[in-house]
């Protein structure tokens, strides 16, 4: 349906980690790239597909965020700035401001990615609106959903995707839960996957922990057409990751990770560091998305530019002690290389009569 040659796929990944470079490279080695989107400007998705579509023929996706109702904005704030300041004083910053939420410009990334020349749109946090999905169906592009329990499964196929990702727990980054509690959501895609192809009609991509070709040939094993790998590819030299991040995930192994809303206001997995400790002791001052996003941006950004991982959100799945520094290209072969290996292994088992 994709049309790649291997069941491969780079995770969409939003704020920075999805170069032009790291896509074609995964394409180019038979995998699929996807742009996670989400954080960019029409014009930003406009200007990257441009370089993707010069630089390879083969299939590339782009990964957007429904909008979102915004939660009112919260009236007490001050709990939430105390809780963030000593981290600004120590940055040498000025203490934040919560400003007004921009959001993003839904329409205009829209508009942008109907003529990108992708060929699918894929999303997290929810379904998009049936306008959206119509006018991307007449360009001729598929359509891709996430999901965290198999409800949000047979939500998004009734909606009309063609595929469903279901992302375990162990998976990092955001969790794309959008029906359930967050915390009971949260379900290993050992358990997950198997459960949400019996339900569902259409092709079902396994996401969360995959970091070789053995968590490939597992996840087809469980009935999925295609793994969908994030943390594997963030420390590869295409990867826009920051030096920081990348040292971070390469040095981290698979306990140390949390999910957290310290960060955004929404689940997420990376690994833990002073800031995310300080604020789970005192999750009363954690604002909801996005207005905790904005609380905390101006401390990411200078946090990458100075090399502090302390302050930075790591996102990372739990499969961390497997993370290569390859080329993109390279771990992209050698993942074909493994998951056939491992399919090979697994073929005697399949002799016999009984
Ligand atoms: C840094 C980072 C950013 C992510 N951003 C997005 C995103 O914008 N859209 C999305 O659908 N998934 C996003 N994800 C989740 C991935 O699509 C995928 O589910 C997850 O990486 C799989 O688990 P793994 O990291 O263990 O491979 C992100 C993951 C990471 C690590």
């Amino acid at each position: 349906m994709l049309a790649i040659e291997h069941p491969i796929i780079k995770a969409p990944m939003a704020g920075g980690i999805d170069t032009a470079e790291l896509i074609i490279a995964v394409n180019n080695a038979g995998g699929m790239g996807f742009i996670g989107a989400a954080y960019n400007t029409g014009e930003q998705i406009r200007a990257i597909s441009r370089q993707i579509v010069a630089q390879t023929e083969r299939p590339f996706g782009i990964n957007l965020f429904p909008p979102e109702k915004q939660a009112p904005r919260p009236e007490k704030t001050a709990l939430a700035l105390e809780a963030v300041s000593p981290f600004y004083r120590e940055l040498s910053l000025p203490l934040p401001q919560l400003e007004p939420c921009k959001g993003f410009d839904f329409d205009r990334q829209i508009e942008a990615t109907l003529e990108s020349g992708a060929s699918v749109l894929s999303f997290t946090f929810g379904v998009m609106p049936k306008d959206v999905m119509a006018a991307a169906r007449e360009r001729g592009m598929l359509l891709i959903g996430s999901a965290t329990t198999v409800a949000e499964a047979l939500a998004l196929e009734a909606a009309g995707v063609d595929a469903v990702v279901a992302q375990g727990s162990e998976g990092g980054g955001h969790r794309a839960t959008f029906l359930g509690d967050p915390q009971a959501s949260q379900i290993g895609s050992m358990a997950l996957i198997p459960q949400v192809v019996d339900v569902l009609n259409i092709p079902v991509i396994a996401s969360g922990g995959i970091m070789d070709g053995r968590g490939v040939a597992a996840a087809l094993a469980l009935g999925a057409a295609a793994a969908q790998l994030g943390t594997a590819f963030i420390p590869c030299p295409e990867s826009g990751a920051s030096a920081v991040y990348k040292e971070a995930l390469l040095a981290a192994n698979e306990d140390q990770t949390v999910v957290t809303k310290a960060f955004s206001g929404k689940p997420a997995r990376g690994v833990r560091n002073r800031f995310i400790d300080s604020l789970e002791q005192q999750p009363e001052a954690i604002l909801p998305f996005p207005y905790q996003n904005e609380l905390t941006r101006g401390m990411r950004i200078a946090a990458g530019k100075a090399g502090k991982p302390e302050y930075l959100s790591l996102w990372a799945g739990q499969g961390l002690r497997s993370t290569r520094q390859l080329g993109a290209g390279e771990l992209t072969a050698q993942l074909i290389r493994e998951y056939r290996a491992a399919a090979r292994r697994l073929s005697r088992y399949g002799q016999g009569d009984s």
